[in-house]
């Protein structure tokens, strides 16, 4: 078992610097997930935390260990990649028990080994087959195999479900959770997928342009984003952003945006916030609930609906201001008609309109 401390990494390819002065630790036996738009740096930390990319300053310690010049085959991590890269001509076995044959591994411990792996991962029924007569799902699961096999300390992800289609990304992605739970190993997952980074992890650090935006659990990285890029990179349907100001009235604060007023005294503002202060609200489609009869509820003027299967999403004009909500199908919402909503504001994000951070 190992923790990861990256510190103060930076990572140039040539004059180009891709990763910023990186501080993270990842503790013994977590599922961190890195998650980013593509390009911000991903693959470039993970590949130096497992030796493939020499980082240009800072160091990395698994444990108390300084491991930043140690060869990536002594750092005991097994990496499993996007593209599965199996040896074709070798049997699934065969392609098991490569590394272990190459490093003197005795016989009676390597099968052993890809006996333990392959029931593990519901593939020792395929071991006499070549990668070409697998499914994808199931050359997946060889690849994860193989990095299993090794006895590593630490598993390092690199988009390993992103060949797939939806419904077997959905099935490994469950499999990778349960291997984690069985294995309690650290383990660091790349993907530019939210679903995965909500479901897999224990914490998410998100990434932009090489830095890290916030590390904290699924739960509030999705509910209480650090800064506006955050908040829009998380959640499907998006988030709606409105900007305009808040405006003290009294004991009451509002946030206004030409016509559109909303009473946001109960929003929990981390800071003391001056009136007219110039912000965006963001505010998820699901915060927007049908009004059923309530006194606080606002009209709006729905333009078009867009049937999800499960429910429904609407956009509508709330006084000049256009958001999309989410709306039940027995709550009879129709293009051209009027519906009323609430807005749960204690719910909602405020971020400083030049910064982008919370508020
Ligand atoms: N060998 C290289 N030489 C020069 N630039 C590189 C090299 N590898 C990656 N880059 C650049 O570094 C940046 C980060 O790349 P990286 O592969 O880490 O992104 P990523 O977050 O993993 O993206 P994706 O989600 O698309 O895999 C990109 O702008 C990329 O073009
Ligand atoms: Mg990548």
């Amino acid at each position: 078992m190992s923790s990861v401390s990256l510190q103060n990494i930076d990572i140039s390819y040539g004059n180009v610097p891709i990763v910023k002065k990186l501080d993270l630790t990842i503790k013994d036996g977590e599922f961190l997930v890195l998650l980013g738009p593509s390009g911000c740096g991903k693959s470039t930390l993970l590949n130096a935390i497992g030796g493939l990319t020499d980082v240009s300053g800072g160091s990395i310690f698994f444990n108390d260990k300084d491991v930043t010049w140690t060869d990536p085959k002594d750092r005991g991590i097994g990496m499993v990649f996007q593209s599965y890269a199996l040896y074709p001509t070798m049997s699934v076995e065969r392609n098991l028990s490569f590394g272990l044959r190459i490093a003197g591994i005795d016989r009676a411990t390597i099968e052993k080994k890809v006996k333990w792996a392959s029931e593990l991962l519901q593939i020792d029924h395929l071991l006499d087959r070549k990668p070409s007569a697998l499914s994808g799902g199931q050359r997946q699961r060889v690849a994860i195999g193989r990095a299993l096999v090794r006895d590593a300390d630490i598993f390092l992800f690199d988009e390993p479900l992103s060949n797939l289609d939806a419904k077997l990304r959905a099935e490994l992605r469950l499999e990778i959770k349960k291997l984690h739970k069985t294995l309690k190993s650290t383990m660091i997952y790349v993907t530019h997928d939210q679903i995965e980074a909500l479901t897999l992890a224990d914490r998410i650090a998100v990434m932009k342009d090489g830095i890290i935006q916030q590390l904290d659990t699924p739960l509030n990285v999705y509910n209480k984003p650090a800064n506006e890029f955050v908040g829009s990179f998380l959640g499907s349907p998006a988030m709606n952003k409105v900007e305009g100001r808040l405006v003290s009235e009294g004991e009451s604060r509002f946030f206004i945006a030409g016509d559109f007023r909303l009473d946001v005294s109960r929003y929990p503002f981390a800071q003391n916030i001056e009136s007219s202060r110039k912000v965006v609200l963001g505010l998820r489609p699901e915060h927007i609930l049908p009004a059923n009869g309530s006194a606080a509820a606002i009209e709006g003027q729905v333009s078009l609906v867009e049937p999800m299967g499960s429910n429904i999403l609407a956009w509508s004009t709330f006084d000049g201001v256009s958001l999309s909500h989410l709306v039940g199908q027995d709550d009879s919402c129709e293009a051209d008609r009027t519906f009323p909503v609430t807005i749960d504001v204690q719910k909602a994000s405020f971020f400083d309109a030049e910064t982008g951070w919370r508020l």
